[in-house]
């Protein structure tokens, strides 16, 4: 422990001394003064309380800086070194991670198409057995496995730990055919730094201090659990004014005061956040600042390189993690022309980055959202630029505007042209080009009542891989609850044993003007019961995830605990009895000697199996397979593509491939395979996923995903 201390402390010393402080750069008064004119503006008239910026090029930092307040109740500055949670934007340093780890271990062999199963053993166990068998980090990084694990049992319920989720993966469906197409999925680089952990025996929090903070001298960063409040915090607001604590979440308040309620004033903190978004590692679990997210940068705009021109990430593997390995489509991320005159338009994706063109410059940019928590990087790799954003309230559809009104205008006034965006604008963007949200529902009727007597419906739900939620009646109300913080009410539909499920406390913003801009129905999230001749025997939910077919849990609590325990952890409980130890026939030294003995020869056995079966599945996999390169599988999109090869693309035989593997697979729930490809090319409708179809809107398990 104390070594570890020591060297830690030594590295974080080493390189606070090594690391050149960064240039300031002199940027054009005039241009900078009409930047923050814009910023502070865009900040009063969407009522962003802090607003953080770094704005760099490789050599320089052109800003660096905080306005506005990063903690509202104790009047708090929001400065340049205030920490927040980065969210998504934790993907592409995960995927810079993976690529400075890689490189160290360059003479083992593995690359970013090493299978997962390779590197976890038996701990990699999905649905799908060729997601199984083949899936390469390449696959998970590019958002291409076809399975986009449920976020919320990790991350904002804490149902399970990351391991337990992990053992669980097997449960989660995966809804889509393996290498086709986008879904994406924080919880897929969960399982990469999962993969990580295991190939070097270190903690991802160590292994980001080793390979990118400490090397870059970041000295705030940290995962989101352990992030300094030296320098504060950025808590992230969601009420309309800053007294409002208790008022009635309804559509027409939300019309009226035109904001996203959170309910009782809620302010996410520091300590919310690594409860929510912690677990999730390299999905989202990284704290950072403005200062430190210059240095990150300026990396990226030097391949690989810090502020001594020592090269701390491998230049070839660097690049790999943002070429085009797959396609964008959402539209959020797309100001097309004719609609928008500037054109900006988001096409494909890298490893944690999306591509794409701003007025015909590149570009490469990501979001990371949560709740309120608004954070959004962009590089210009040819103009030698990029940005950090960050927002904190209070408002989640304004603060995406005045991001993306941001940085059209930063680069507009960057690059000397006519600037797009005026004093009116700058306000009311996307208006006049798009409408800015949709209508909302008029009302939330809480008159009506379900088919059966209320209490009916109490009890313990529970399914394999989710674990368990209950449902009690208090004061005439049904709630559940689910993992530490999954907190609702459920309010009948008046459609026999449908309800509304409203979120409560931290889950509230699950119940906001979000849910409207996001879904396709006006009550998007509701439960259902099932009932068989009086019986309440079960129920699914929609939304998040596919909690689908939780079964309803009779008997007395200490076996409801167990099962339930067993559906969260993935351990049955009898192997969790200790066996009674059988009395020894030979001595103990004598057992250990034929033990190892035993063993080894067993391991050198498999060694030999495992290795002769590997190399003859990956021979097999070229024939059966979609090249791992393809950018979508089959036919389509090529022409979008530099990094297909054409030639690679090999249709696959999925049920014939599935047969293969494992002969019992079920392989009806790919039958929709048109579906599948339509989806690529159809509407979409948010950064979560397409919109629904006739079958897949049984499945669609995270139409919103919480972190984009
Ligand atoms: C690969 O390893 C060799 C020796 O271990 C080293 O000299 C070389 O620089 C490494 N290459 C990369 C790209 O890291
Ligand atoms: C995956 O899990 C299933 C069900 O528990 C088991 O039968 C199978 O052997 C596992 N596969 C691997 C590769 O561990
Ligand atoms: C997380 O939540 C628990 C309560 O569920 C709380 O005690 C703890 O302080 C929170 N923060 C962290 C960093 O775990
Ligand atoms: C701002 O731009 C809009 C749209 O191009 C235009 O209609 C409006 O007249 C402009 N307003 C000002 C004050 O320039
Ligand atoms: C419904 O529940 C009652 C009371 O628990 C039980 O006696 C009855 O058999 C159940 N009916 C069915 C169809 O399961």
């Amino acid at each position: 422990m104390r070594f570890w201390a020591y060297r830690t402390l030594l590295l974080t010393t080493w390189t606070a001394m090594v690391i050149k402080p960064q240039v300031m750069a002199q940027l054009d008064p005039q241009k900078l003064a009409a930047i923050e004119e814009f910023l502070t503006e865009t900040m009063a008239c969407r009522n962003i309380p802090g607003l953080q910026i770094a704005l760099v090029t490789s050599e320089e930092v052109l800003m660096a800086k905080g306005y506005g307040l990063s903690n509202i109740e104790k009047k708090t500055p929001m400065t340049e070194r205030t920490v927040t949670s980065i969210q998504s934007i934790s993907k592409g340093m995960l995927s810079t991670l993976v690529a400075a780890v890689l490189s160290d271990l360059n003479q083992s062999g593995l690359d970013f198409d090493t299978r997962l199963q390779a590197i976890m053993g038996e701990d990699f166990n999905t649905s799908d057995p060729l997601v199984t068998e083949y899936a390469s980090l390449k696959d998970f990084l590019a958002m291409k496995s076809g399975c986009n694990f449920p976020e919320v049992l990790v991350e904002s319920f804490q149902v399970m730990s990351p391991d337990e989720f992990t053992r669980n993966l097997k449960h989660y469906k995966c809804q889509w055919r393996f290498r086709t197409g986008m879904h994406y999925s924080t919880t897929g680089y969960l399982v990469v730094s999962k993969a990580l952990e295991k190939l070097t025996g270190k903690s991802f929090d160590q292994l980001m201090k080793e390979y990118i903070f400490n090397p870059l001298g970041m000295t705030d960063s940290d995962i989101v659990s352990k992030a300094t409040e030296i320098y504060g915090f950025s808590h992230a607001y969601t009420t309309g004014s800053d007294d409002i604590s208790d008022v009635e979440v309804t559509p027409a308040f939300i019309s009226q005061s035109g904001y996203m309620m959170g309910g009782a004033g809620v302010a996410f903190n520091a300590n919310d956040m690594a409860n929510q978004s912690g677990h999730m590692m390299g999905g989202a679990g990284v704290a950072s600042n403005a200062n430190d997210m210059a240095k990150y940068l300026q990396m990226h705009l030097n391949n690989g390189k810090n502020q001594d021109g020592q090269q701390i990430i491998d230049e070839s593997n660097l690049r790999i993690t943002k070429e085009n390995w797959n396609v964008y489509k959402y539209k959020p991320y797309s100001l097309p022309r004719p609609t928008f005159p500037e054109g900006l338009v988001s096409g494909a994706y890298g490893f944690g980055w999306i591509k794409g063109y701003q007025k015909g410059y590149a570009m490469l940019h990501h979001p990371g959202n949560y709740a309120y928590y608004r954070t959004h990087v962009v590089i210009w790799p040819d103009l030698d630029l990029a940005l950090f954003l960050h927002t904190n309230g209070r408002q989640f559809i304004d603060q995406i505007d005045a991001t993306f009104a941001n940085f059209i205008y930063i680069l507009d006034v960057l690059n000397g042209d006519v600037p797009w965006l005026n004093t009116t604008t700058r306000c009311s963007f996307p208006e006049p080009w798009r409408t800015a949200v949709k209508a909302l529902p008029e009302s939330i009727p809480t008159d009506l009542d379900p088919a059966l007597s209320l209490e009916k419906y109490v009890g313990y739900y529970g399914q394999p891989g989710y674990g368990c939620f209950q449902v009690t009646l208090i004061n005439a109300v049904l709630e559940m609850t689910y993992g530490k913080t999954g907190e609702f009410e459920l309010h009948a539909t008046g459609n026999g044993h449908e309800f509304w499920r409203k979120g409560k406390g931290l889950q509230a913003w699950r119940w906001s003007k979000q849910d409207w801009y996001f879904a396709e129905s006006p009550y998007p999230r509701t439960c259902e019961f099932f009932v068989d001749s009086g019986n309440v025997t079960g129920a699914s939910c929609k939304f998040d995830f596919n909690y689908e077919g939780y079964e309803k849990i009779n008997g007395e609590k200490p076996e409801i605990e167990a099962l339930c325990s067993e559906y969260t952890t993935g351990i049955p409980s009898e192997s969790r009895t200790p066996l009674p130890t059988p009395e020894l026939l030979l001595p103990t030294w004598a057992i250990v000697v034929i033990t190892v003995a035993v063993g080894l020869v067993v391991a050198a056995i498999f060694g030999c199996i495992i290795y002769r079966g590997r190399k003859m599945k990956r021979k097999e996999a070229k024939d059966t397979l979609p090249d791992s390169n393809a950018y979508l599988y089959g036919r389509q999109n090529t022409e979008l593509s530099d990094a297909a090869d054409d030639k690679n693309i090999v249709p696959m035989d999925y049920e014939t491939a599935v047969g293969e593997i494992n002969p019992g697979a079920t392989v009806e729930r790919h039958l929709d395979a048109m579906n599948d490809l339509n989806e690529s090319t159809g509407d979409t409708d948010s950064a979560g996923g397409p919109r629904s179809t006739t079958v897949r809107v049984e499945y669609q398990p995270d139409a919103n995903p919480s972190q984009l």
